[in-house]
C-alpha cells in the first residue's frame, strides 16, 4: 500500500487520482501538491486527500509519502525529479518526460543515481486493447513487424502553457508524438535501435510559435518503420488510432473514438462526454470507463506492481529518455528536411538487429513472391529463380 504525493492539481491529476482512488485502489494519494492553496483544498476535498500544500518540497520530503507522482507542466518536470531523488523517494513522471532530451537524461541520471524506482507515465501503451494486441505481437502471431502507424490528434489542448513553446518546450510533436513514438516502438520491439528520423512539422491552424501538426517515420535497425501522425487541429473529438503490419499478419486498434458506444440526444442533459469531445448533443461517443481506456489503471498496476515488487515497470525513465532523443531528431529532421540520425548517447538494447526478413522457399530452385487464387478458381504462383534472379508465374497443379 503506497501512500502517493499527487504533484500537479489540473487536468492529469485528477485523471490520475481518480485512477488510483476508483476500483477500492489500496495505492492513495495523501498529499496533493498546488501552486494555489484554494485549488489544491478543492482537488483535496474533492479526492478525499487528507493534506494540500503549497510547496512542492514539502510535499515531496513528506515523511509519509513513499512515491511521487508528477503531473505538472513540462517546465516543471526536471525540478520534481531533482526533490524526489534527492528525497530518494519513488517517482512515476508524465509525458513527455523532459521538454528534450538533455532534460529527459539529467532525469534518467538523477533517478538512477539515487537508486530509486522510476516508471515513465505513458498511459496509451497501457490500454486494455493495446495490451492484448502487443502479447499477441510478441507471441508471433502477425509474424514480424514491418510497419506500426500511430495517430493522435484532437483540437488542441486545454491550457495556456501548453501552447506556450518556453513553457512546453514544443508544439504536437512534443505532446502527442511522444505517445505515438512510444506506441509504435513497442510494438517493433523496444530492444531495436531506432537508428533515424524523417519529420514534417507546419503551424498551419493555430495563432502559435510551435507546430501544430507534424507527420514522421521512425526507422529501426531492422528495417521497421515507425509512423506517427499528430494533430491539434482535428476536429470531431480526439481520435486515438494504430495499425501493425507484420509478415504474418495485420492489427487494427482503434482506442477512443467512436468504439462502438455511440448515442443520440437531442440536447436535453449537456454536459462532459468523453475528453476532447467537441459535441454535447446529436450523435456522441461517450467512453465507457474512460480511465480504464486510456491505460491509465493498467499503468499505475503495472507501476505500483513495480513499486512493491522492487523491480521496473515496462515503461521507466531509460524508455521516457529514448522517445526525447527521437523526437529531437525529429525537430532537425523538420528543420533540414532530411533523415537526421537518433543520437543516443546511451543504448541498452540489441546491437547490430538483422534485417527483417519474409523469405520463403517454394522448392529447391525457388523462393515464393506471392500466391493467389483467381477467380476461375485457380492457384497462380509468383516464383524466383534462386540462381538466375528471374521471376516467372505458373499455375498451382
Ligand atoms: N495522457 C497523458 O498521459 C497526459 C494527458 C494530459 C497531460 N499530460 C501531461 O501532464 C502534465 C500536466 O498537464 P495537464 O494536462 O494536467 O495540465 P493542466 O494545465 O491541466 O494542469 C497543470 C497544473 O499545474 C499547475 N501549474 C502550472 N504552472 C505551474 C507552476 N509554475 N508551478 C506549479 N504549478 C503549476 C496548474 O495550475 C495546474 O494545476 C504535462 O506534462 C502533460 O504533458 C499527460
Amino acid at each position: 500500500m503506497a501512500k502517493i504525493a499527487m504533484l500537479g492539481a489540473g487536468f492529469i491529476g485528477d485523471f490520475y487520482t481518480f485512477s488510483l482512488h476508483g476500483q477500492r485502489g489500496r495505492d492513495t494519494v495523501q498529499v496533493i501538491y498546488s501552486r494555489d492553496e484554494a485549488r489544491g483544498e478543492a482537488f483535496g476535498k474533492k479526492h478525499g486527500i487528507p493534506k494540500w500544500t503549497t510547496s512542492m518540497k514539502a510535499a515531496v520530503n513528506d515523511p509519509d509519502i513513499d512515491v511521487i507522482v508528477i503531473g505538472l507542466p513540462n517546465n516543471l518536470h526536471l525540478e520534481a525529479v531533482k526533490l524526489a531523488a534527492a528525497a530518494k523517494k519513488v517517482v512515476f513522471c508524465t509525458k513527455p518526460l523532459g521538454r528534450n532530451a538533455v532534460e529527459a537524461k539529467k532525469m534518467l541520471d538523477l533517478v538512477e543515481k539515487a537508486g530509486v524506482i522510476h516508471g515513465y507515465l505513458e498511459d496509451l501503451v497501457y490500454t486494455p486493447k493495446t495490451l492484448k494486441a502487443l502479447k499477441a505481437v510478441q507471441s508471433g502471431a502477425i509474424g514480424q513487424v514491418i510497419w506500426a502507424r500511430s495517430r493522435e490528434t484532437h483540437p488542441g489542448p486545454h491550457s495556456d502553457w501548453f501552447w506556450t513553446k518556453e513553457i512546453s518546450g514544443g508544439g504536437v510533436l512534443l505532446d502527442m508524438g511522444c505517445h505515438c513514438i512510444e506506441i509504435s516502438r513497442s510494438y517493433i520491439g523496444k530492444d531495436i535501435r531506432p537508428v533515424e528520423v524523417m519529420c514534417w512539422t507546419d503551424t498551419l491552424v493555430k495563432p502559435i510559435e510551435a507546430e501544430d501538426n507534424a507527420l514522421g517515420w521512425v526507422r529501426y535497425e531492422n528495417g521497421a518503420v515507425g509512423q506517427f501522425e499528430v494533430s491539434w487541429s482535428f476536429r470531431g473529438g480526439m481520435d486515438l488510432r494504430d495499425e501493425v503490419m507484420g509478415t504474418e499478419g495485420t492489427i487494427w486498434v482503434n482506442n477512443f473514438l467512436r468504439t462502438g458506444f455511440e448515442m443520440f440526444s437531442a440536447g436535453g442533459k449537456k454536459g462532459y462526454v468523453a475528453e476532447k469531445a467537441e459535441t454535447e448533443t446529436g450523435w456522441i461517443f461517450p467512453v465507457g470507463d474512460e480511465v480504464v481506456e486510456l491505460g491509465y489503471t493498467d499503468m499505475f498496476t503495472d507501476m505500483f506492481n513495480a513499486y512493491e515488487k522492487k523491480t521496473e515497470p515496462t515503461e521507466t525513465f531509460y524508455d521516457g529518455y529514448i522517445v526525447n532523443e527521437i523526437m529531437d531528431a525529429c525537430y532537425r529532421s523538420a528543420g533540414t528536411k532530411k533523415w537526421e540520425p537518433v543520437r543516443l548517447k546511451e543504448w541498452r538494447g540489441r546491437e547490430k538487429t538483422s534485417k527483417i526478413s519474409g523469405k520463403q522457399d517454394y522448392d529447391k530452385d525457388h523462393l515464393l513472391v506471392k500466391e493467389e487464387r483467381m477467380p476461375d478458381g485457380t492457384v497462380k504462383l509468383i516464383l524466383k529463380n534462386k540462381k538466375t534472379g528471374k521471376i516467372t508465374q505458373t499455375r498451382k497443379k
